[in-house]
């Protein structure tokens, strides 16, 4: 039986800083309501030529790094987002292809806030199955292209970045140890994104009614999300046999630091337990836990054997969670040049291109 290790991760934001200030000129708020109400200070929003996949790559690049693996190695990639380059392609593939990992599959998966934990469960599960070996999960979101910068009661919250795990098979005991998943599609109005897809398509009436923006009811949300942090949290240590006293450290999903208390007071624990960032980057969505993974690591929260909860909520409604026992990079004998595989990939992507171009042409003058 192979266990599916945490062996590499990776993270990125946007250089742009966007402060509560800077929105109290925008919309009729102040920084003192959004801190005391979210405990949010700032948050990232994408610059041109920033987007999903573009974050999700670099996230994904800086995870294989540490991971020291090959991206031609790996192979499922699944791209978390609410907020995709497009309904079709995959994000998943349009990341595949930038990074060169020609050797997997890729898909995309849609829980809203929940998505990362879903998606590493899907890839754990497939490891432990024997079915794969390498896999690259990634939580990647511009929620801010589709946020309505006239509504304060949802543009305050958001902010754009994303985060990648690696995933790898080993023998020895560790990494991902359970996972609970839950859905429930009574309260999928309560977060919504209502228009653009098959039921609501694109038109001037879509676009004059602010239906392309996320529409939420805040209030039920927290309600809901208040409600099932602790509780998934309880199931996902129980499944894997685990007591509340073996836990290191909680990584939450950051949406509003008054959740994440309401969840530490459900498992009485204390919030040093807790990793929260939220105040400097704001709700991304299903990139927040492996970024938070990411900087709770980086400064030095999260060492070998430490035995972690990963939790989250979201639209849908959804929410679920997992514990891993924390290992880090396999032992390998060689150093992967990274920047060579990268520029390798670059060029293909390219060739592949041309081939298809000159395939066309043959085909149009020949064909048929
Ligand atoms: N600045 C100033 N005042 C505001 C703002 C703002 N940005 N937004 C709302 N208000 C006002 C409201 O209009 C209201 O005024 P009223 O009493 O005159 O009507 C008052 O402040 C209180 O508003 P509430 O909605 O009751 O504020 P609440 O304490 O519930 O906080 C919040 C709102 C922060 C949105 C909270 O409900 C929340 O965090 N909910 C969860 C949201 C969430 O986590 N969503 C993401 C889920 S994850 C995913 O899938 C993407």
């Amino acid at each position: 039986m192979a266990y599916a290790h945490i062996t590499g991760w990776g993270m990125a934001v946007p250089e742009k800083i966007l402060t509560n200030d800077d929105l109290s000129k925008m919309v009729d708020t102040n920084d003192e309501w959004i801190r005391s109400r979210t405990g949010i200070a700032e948050r990232r929003i994408a610059g041109e030529g920033e987007s999903s996949a573009t974050l999700a790559v670099e996230a994904s690049l800086r995870a294989l790094e540490v991971a020291n693996l090959k991206a031609a190695d790996i192979d499922l990639v699944i791209v978390s987002s609410s907020s995709p380059e497009h309904i079709f392609p995959a994000t998943a593939s349009l990341v595949q292809d930038q990074i060169g990992a020609i050797n997997a599959g890729a898909f995309d998966l849609s829980a809203a806030c929940t998505g990362f934990i879903f998606a590493t469960n899907m890839a754990a599960q497939s490891i432990r199955s024997g079915a794969i070996k390498n896999a690259l999960v990634i939580g990647a979101e511009t929620l801010s292209r589709f946020v309505d910068w006239t509504d304060r009661n949802t543009c305050i919250l958001f902010g754009d970045g994303a985060g990648a795990f690696v995933l790898q098979a080993n023998d020895e005991p560790g990494g991902v140890l359970s996972a609970v998943m839950h859905s429930d599609g009574s309260g999928g109005d309560l977060l919504s994104l209502p228009a653009g897809g098959s039921k609501l398509p694109t038109s001037e009436a879509t676009i004059r009614n602010g239906l392309h923006f996320i529409q939420m009811d805040g209030k039920s949300v927290f309600r809901f999300a208040t409600r099932v942090m602790a509780r998934a949290t309880k199931e996902a240590l129980e499944k894997a046999g685990l007591e509340i006293e073996d836990v290191d450290l909680i990584v939450p999903h950051q949406a509003n630091t008054r959740i994440i208390e309401a969840a530490a007071r459900g498992l009485k624990l204390p919030m040093e337990k807790f990793v929260v960032n939220l105040d400097r980057y704001g709700n991304t969505s299903t990139a927040s836990i492996p970024i938070a993974t990411v900087e709770a690591f980086e400064s030095g929260r999260i060492n070998p054997g430490d035995k972690i909860v990963f939790v989250g909520f979201g639209g849908g409604l959804t929410w679920g969670a997992f514990t891993a026992e924390w290992s880090g990079p396999l032992p390998s004998e060689r150093k992967v040049l990274h920047g060579w595989h990268l520029f390798l990939a670059r060029i293909r992507s390219v060739l592949l291109r041309i081939v298809r171009v000159i395939e066309g042409l043959i085909w149009g003058r020949f064909g048929r």
